[in-house]
């Protein structure tokens, strides 16, 4: 049994969590920064990097308390190298190569796409390679074939802005606050998803990818014209969203031959109209639909964990050099 420290530090979430090769999650702590960016309507790079190195090192050395181990104990150090906002991303970084290195324990540089990836496997030990995912985050939108550890092919992305962005705008301007997701969700619960026509951008389209600022602007379009409730618009702009995720996916699944299981991942993937309709249409192509808890969906450690634990496991270790990556594809 190996034992891995994943550190994540990337966005807004500052997490530690210690994860066994055996999927036992030995202890996960995760201080978000809502509060801090809610005033600003976003999240603020400078403030965000700021709170991540204040509340990193007790994270870890609450996670350490809660496993009952010390860094002795641990058998690698996985942190997230990107990609992210820089200052965050450094913090993360640093802080885990500096541990890895006092301690003498190898260091794995985690892709935080690669977490969210794979973070399924944690929950799921029947999840085989190759599958199909959607991560829908609020930087990402994208249609990825997972074949193995370190093996992706990017099916699709996004031209413009990612699924969660639109949602985070939406909420903005409906004046819901931040963060949007989970707000819009509950407006829409409320409203008439028929009440507004909008677009559906490359719904239908031969290329495979993914479009949502001509909904975004749609949106702003409605909310400025004052026709509708803001609960209608909601649960409008949610069901344009969905048809888009469903028909972008269901593309894919035609050119996916061999995938195991249709899965979903990253912080949109908390949204329940959105999982629901993903789970008919695995259904429908006769594939497994597999959703990971809601609090792996969202950014963590345990999910920098456990992608420690599979690259740990095949071999794949870093150099104390490995640079922060602002930028990094899968
Ligand atoms: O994966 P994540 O925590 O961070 C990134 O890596 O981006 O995803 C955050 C995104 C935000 O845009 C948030 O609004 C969205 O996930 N989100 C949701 C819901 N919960 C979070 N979007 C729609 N419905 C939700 N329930
Ligand atoms: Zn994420």
């Amino acid at each position: 049994m190996a034992l891995i420290l994943g550190i994540e530090s990337s966005c807004d979430e500052t997490a530690a969590a210690l994860i066994g090769s055996d999927r036992a999650i030995l202890a996960h702590r995760l201080a978000g920064q809502e509060a801090a960016h809610a005033p600003f309507g976003g999240v603020v790079p400078e403030i965000a990097a700021r709170a991540h190195s204040e509340v990193l090192r007790p994270l870890i050395e609450g996670a350490l308390t809660d496993a009952g181990v010390t860094l002795a104990d641990v058998d690698a150090v996985a942190a997230t190298a990107g990609p992210g906002l820089i200052g965050g991303v450094m913090v993360g970084l640093v802080t885990g190569k500096a541990l890895a290195l006092a301690a003498s324990k190898p260091f794995v540089a985690v892709n935080h796409l690669e977490g969210h990836a794979l973070s399924p496997r944690l929950t799921d030990p029947d999840l085989a390679f190759p599958y199909l995912l959607l991560l829908v985050s609020g930087g990402h939108c994208q249609l990825l074939l997972v074949e193995g550890v370190n093996r992706y092919t990017r099916l699709a992305t996004t031209i413009d802005d990612a699924a969660g962005e639109a949602f985070d705008k939406t909420a903005k301007l409906l004046g819901l606050g931040y963060p949007g997701g989970p707000a819009v969700e509950s407006a829409a619960a409320r409203g008439d998803a028929r009440a507004i026509r909008l677009p559906r951008p490359l719904k239908g389209s031969a290329e495979p990818h993914f479009s949502f600022a001509g909904l975004k602007s749609a949106v702003a379009r409605a909310v400025e014209a004052r026709e509708h409730a803001p609960d209608d618009i909601a649960a409008s702009f949610q069901a344009a969203v969905v048809d888009c995720l469903i028909d972008r996916t269901a593309r894919a699944i035609r050119r996916a031959a061999g995938a195991t299981a249709l899965v979903v991942a990253g912080g949109v993937a908390a949204n329940q109209a959105i999982r629901s309709a993903l789970q008919a249409l695995a259904a429908e192509h006769g594939l497994r639909f597999v959703a990971p808890p809601l609090w792996l969906c969202t950014d963590n450690a345990a999910m920098i964990g456990w992608a420690g634990v599979e690259r740990f496991a095949a071999g794949l270790t870093d150099p104390l050099d490995t640079p922060a990556r602002a930028r990094w594809p899968l």
